[in-house]
């Protein structure tokens, strides 16, 4: 079918206006110019077409031709995804760079998948099989973290009629062909293509019941994220927000993470790619980056490739929960990209509504954070991917739109905390702000996972004295600590012991960038020990400061830098000194005090 071809009226920054275009659906993949930059139509009006381009415009001029590509803007799929980086509409990073130079040109065309390259297919199904639509039909060692399943695109169901044996293949080469039920043959190559602004079908959606654990204790102690949920990391400027997104890329126990950097700086995207080749996952000893996939579309490239960057990571990322993956993807910023939606919109001459955003500013987010989820997928394997999204809200406000349009959709919410932040209190994580939705959900595993000990009741435990220790401060701000009866001055200074020893963790420290289940647990141990033994101490009558001189107090703080996830016994041997510590103070106060 010959191409539509129309031709530029208008160009207003990413925004074409083109004519003769009209059988040109709102969707479809345009190329613009000589060049052929890329873009797609986002509306129609009267005999106009209206397109977002998703590169520099400059030098677009009426007259030029636009053409219709016939499909919708759509992400590759297939082996060499991992370990790639992309910019917003999936060109890869590295050949672009090899083809045009450090400054990313216009219209340069890059295949995002490399064509040439061959992998080791092994099929999974036989001659005369019976398949159904996103089946599991072969598998590739793709990096020497994930075996990529190779999926029978959404849509095709038949019979195998042939079947490759395993072998070197490239991503075009035909590995399948499957007779129809209209008696069609169809051939099946590793490579698909999915239209990014389209969900990927599942067969159900399951109840997300497993942590995504981060190694951030404050995370996963007290606002956890289930595998498959949802949380929104808000903070004003330079609370932490690409910190905490990098130390969840690096530890979060994902199968594979997908990492946008969207409208920041683009030295945050260098730190990544710098830091995590030398990096690896402290659970199976191999390479982080064979398990990551970056989208990069920084505050230098163009406006356009920004809104449709969170598009192709969650397309990306539901290709790999399909083949039964667990996937966290991160989004660093939202809030710069709602600004590219309100930007395009002004060029649209969209009504805005609040602070200039448009009126569908919400739908988008919602459209976005319902990507997320935990379910089983066609293949039949239960895959996940669970969205963690940054939110940098102007002067840390949190009543500005992105920040409550977000709060509507996410069911965790780490709020960071300027004035935290100043007291180089990381991660900021403010603990009366903050909240986790999947406290009860997630309670079976942290009991079957930490024996003994009850998680919930731990948590609630440790929420309590903070919450109390927060409204005592208050009080003692008024009246002064020495004031406060010593069980109330027990509370503020069990919680100092909380937030130092317990919720402070270094994401530069070598020991306690990242902390298991176990060793979060060991020290909530120590410290609630800690509490109760005190407590009965100044029951007998013995005063808050010899408590307070105890040496045992002061190295509570400093267990999650001396005791490496690997040596919990330790925990267990300072938990016996601390135990004769407070029988000595007991035998020597107890008799008389
Ligand atoms: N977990 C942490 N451990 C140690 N230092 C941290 C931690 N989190 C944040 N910091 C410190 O705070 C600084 C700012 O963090 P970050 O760049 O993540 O903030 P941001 O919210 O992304 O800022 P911006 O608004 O500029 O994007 C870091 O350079 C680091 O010094
Ligand atoms: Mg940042």
């Amino acid at each position: 079918m010959p191409s539509a071809v129309g031709e530029v009226w208008s160009v207003n920054g990413p925004v074409v206006i083109a004519t003769g275009l009209r059988s040109t659906p709102v969707g479809n993949q345009v190329s613009v110019g000589d060049i052929g930059l890329v873009g797609e139509v986002v509306g129609v009006r009267g005999d106009k077409t209206i397109i977002q381009v998703y590169e520099d415009t400059t030098g677009i001029t009426p007259g030029d031709a636009v053409v219709d590509r016939g499909f919708p803007i759509s992400v590759e799929l297939g082996p060499g995804l991992m370990g790639n980086i992309f910019d917003g509409i999936q060109r890869p990073l590295e050949v672009i760079r090899e083809k045009s130079g450090i400054f990313v040109e216009n219209g340069v065309q890059a295949d995002p998948l490399d064509r040439s390259r061959f992998w080791e297919f092994v099929p999974k199904v036989s001659e005369g099989d019976e398949l159904e639509e996103g089946q599991i039909i072969g598998e590739v060692q793709e990096t020497s973290f994930v075996v990529h399943r190779v999926l029978l695109p959404v849509g095709l169901r038949g019979r195998v009629i042939w079947v490759a044996g395993q072998g070197k293949y490239r991503i075009t080469d035909v590995v399948l062909k499957l007779e129809t039920s209209e008696g069609k043959t169809v051939g099946v190559s590793m490579l698909q293509r999915w239209p990014v602004r389209k969900k990927r079908p599942v067969r159900r959606r399951l109840k997300p019941t497993i942590p995504l654990i981060t190694g951030q204790r404050v995370i996963d102690f007290l606002f956890p994220v289930a595998l498959g949920g949802v949380s929104a990391i808000p903070g004003g400027f330079g609370t932490g927000k690409t910190i905490t997104q990098h130390q969840l890329a690096k530890w979060a126990s994902a199968d594979i993470v997908i990492y946008i950097g969207c409208g920041e700086r683009g030295n945050e995207i260098t730190q990544v790619l710098e830091e995590f080749p030398h990096l690896h996952d402290p659970r199976s000893g191999k390479p982080l980056i064979e398990r990551t996939i970056i989208i990069a579309n920084t505050s230098n490239m163009p406006v356009a490739a920004r809104e449709a960057s969170v598009y192709t990571g969650i397309t990306i990322a539901e290709y790999f929960r399909d083949q039964g993956y667990n996937v966290a993807l991160m989004a660093d910023s939202t809030s710069r990209w709602a600004e590219a939606l309100r930007e395009i919109a002004g060029r649209l001459e969209m009504m805005p509504a609040e602070e200039g955003y448009p009126a569908y500013l919400a739908s988008r987010l919602g459209e976005f954070y319902e990507r997320a989820g935990y379910v089983e997928a066609l293949s039949g394997n239960n895959g996940s991917i669970t969205v963690i999204g940054a939110v940098s809200p102007p002067g840390g406000d949190f009543s500005e739109p992105v920040t409550m349009h977000t709060k509507r959709f996410v069911r965790t919410f780490w709020a960071l905390d300027k004035k935290l932040a100043g007291q180089r209190h990381f991660p900021s994580i403010n603990w009366m702000e903050s909240y986790s939705g999947y406290v009860e959900d997630l309670a079976k595993w942290w009991d079957e996972q930490v024996k003994g000990l009850s998680w919930s009741q731990m948590r609630t435990r440790i929420s309590s004295i903070l919450q109390e220790a927060d409204r005592l401060e208050k009080v003692a701000q008024l009246i002064g600590v020495d004031a406060l009866p010593d069980a109330q001055r027990l509370v503020i200074e069990t919680a100092r012991l909380i937030r130092t020893g317990f919720l402070q963790q270094n994401a530069y420290s070598e020991v306690d960038s990242f902390c298991t289940p176990e060793k979060a647990t060991k020290i909530i141990e120590v410290i609630l020990e800690f509490y109760d033994r005190a407590s009965s101490l100044l029951a007998m009558g013995i005063h808050i400061l010899t408590i307070l001189e105890m040496e045992v107090f002061s190295r509570i703080m400093r267990l999650k830098e001396e005791i490496p996830n690997d040596r919990l016994e330790k925990f267990d041997e300072f938990m016996e000194e601390m135990r004769e510590a407070f029988s000595q103070l007991e035998a020597r106060y107890g008799s008389g005090f």
